[in-house]
């Protein structure tokens, strides 16, 4: 983005930001001199209070109401640009009415775990359904997207093995990763001569698995699954793709980048989430059946926690079934994500050219970037910001993602927004 001159209200509330903000640094700092008790950190870390004192802390703002393109906040009414919500699923009246039968039939837990006394009719359904809606032999329902890919990886990378991991992955790959006793070699994000320089430098090494969410969640980017599948088969790796962010948005019947790719057959081992374009919270994998036996008696992250809640289950039930029978909603929201690229394109605004609704805006300095979150609020657009250690430092951006319920108007509001507030903050030309 060009860099151009500020205007003066601006640039002294940036100074006077600047200089009493570390927000950066704060987070950064984690070392501590050996004589310090091991609450120190905690008493020492401010940067949260200094971002609140100075108006742009931005994080665990408290939602009053929720529409599907719009939440109250502060009893404000503003569009939102910060959700997954991709198919306005998770306030469709088909969706919350059977999550209330659900409820009504079994109550608001399941008060025990799915190994031993937690597992309903239920779950079964819903995995049945999602393994025929991916065309595979089995699948099982997790609590989160989190655990799914955590006490996958946790179990299935012995101590002989190694993962190739994409460096963008999701946290929870990296959590995952760290708790397995085999090793993980870090690729960089999607560049497949590294990755292939490291598979090879392990060609002896006989448990090999390639892990990557198929859509990355802060940079929007799609995985090179091809050519990853490629690797896969020339070296003797096995494949597992997290489909978080590609369900229901990529793919002629939405099954993700898997599909997207005709690569659906080579991927041995599918995780998906329920909090995104099913609008729910809760996760899944799906394998050959021998693959997800094994997990399901192994995986720490799915037998020692408590099941999805009956709620949760009934309405993903059928928000599965709208989403395998119903290509309006991701039409609409290609159509949307199309409209919002072009715009921001237009503006000067670096985008990634594809379908994923996931628009990064990069503004750099962590400051800076919290207060235009806060100008874009003042405006009436609620978005989310990613500042290091989510992105690497002095890469902050303002993350915002689309749903197939935003409107034309909603999204001129927001580029309108954009447009000017880069100015006033002389990111872009006036
Ligand atoms: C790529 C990716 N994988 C996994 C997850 C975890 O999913 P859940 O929110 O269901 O725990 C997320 C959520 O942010 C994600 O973005």
């Amino acid at each position: 983005m060009p860099k151009t001159s500020l205007d003066s209200d601006s640039a002294k509330k940036i100074i006077q930001i600047k200089k009493k903000f570390d927000f950066e640094s704060s987070h950064l700092n984690t070392s501590f001199k050996n004589d310090e008790s091991i609450l120190s950190k905690c008493f020492n870390y401010n940067a949260p209070d200094q971002a609140k004192d100075l108006g742009i802390y931005p994080y665990f703002r408290e939602i009053q109401e929720t529409g599907t393109s719009h939440v109250v906040i502060d009893g404000k009414r503003v569009v939102t640009i910060s959700s997954n919500n991709y198919l306005g699923l998770a306030k469709d009246p088909n969706v919350i009415k059977a999550g209330r039968e659900a409820l009504e039939k079994f109550g608001i837990g399941c008060t025990g775990s799915r190994f031993l006394n937690g597992t309903l009719d239920l779950h079964r359904v819903l995995e049945e359904n999602i393994s025929n809606f991916l065309g595979r032999e089995d699948s099982i329902v997790m609590s989160t997207g989190f655990q799914a890919n955590q006490g996958t990886i946790s179990c299935i990378l012995g101590r002989q093995d190694v993962a190739f991991s994409d460096r963008e992955n999701h946290a929870s790959i990296y959590e995952g990763c760290a708790v397995a006793s085999g090793k993980t070699m870090r690729y960089r994000h999607n560049d497949m001569d590294h990755l292939e320089s490291l598979l090879k430098k392990n060609s002896t090494v006989k448990g090999k698995i390639i892990i990557t969410d198929s859509v990355f969640s802060m940079s929007g980017d799609i995985a090179n699954l091809p050519e990853i599948v490629k690797l896969a088969k020339n070296y003797g790796a096995s494949l597992m793709v997290d489909e978080a962010h590609g369900l229901g948005v990529l793919g002629d019947r939405g099954r993700g980048a898997c599909e997207y790719f005709n690569v659906e057959k080579e991927v041995d081992i599918y995780v998906g989430t329920f909090s995104k374009s099913l609008g729910s919270i809760g996760g899944f994998v799906s394998a050959k059946k021998s693959i997800t036996e094994y997990i399901r008696h192994k995986a720490a992250a799915f037998i020692f926690t408590a099941a999805l809640p009956p709620a949760s289950v009934g309405g993903v039930i059928e928000g599965l079934n709208i989403l395998s029978s119903d290509s309006r909603r991701r039409n609409l929201l290609h159509e949307n994500t199309a409209y919002i690229k072009r715009g921001f394109f237009d503006m000067g605004i670096q985008v990634n050219n594809n379908q994923v609704p996931i628009v990064p805006i990069l503004i750099g300095d962590e400051a800076l970037t919290l207060y235009m979150n806060r100008l874009l609020f003042e405006d009436g657009v609620f978005a989310g910001v990613a500042v290091s250690p989510v992105v690497p430092p002095l890469k902050a951006m303002i993350r915002t993602s689309y749903t197939c319920a935003h409107t034309k108007e909603d999204l001129d509001q927001i580029m309108l927004s954009f447009k000017s507030n880069l100015q006033k903050l002389g990111i872009l030309p006036q």
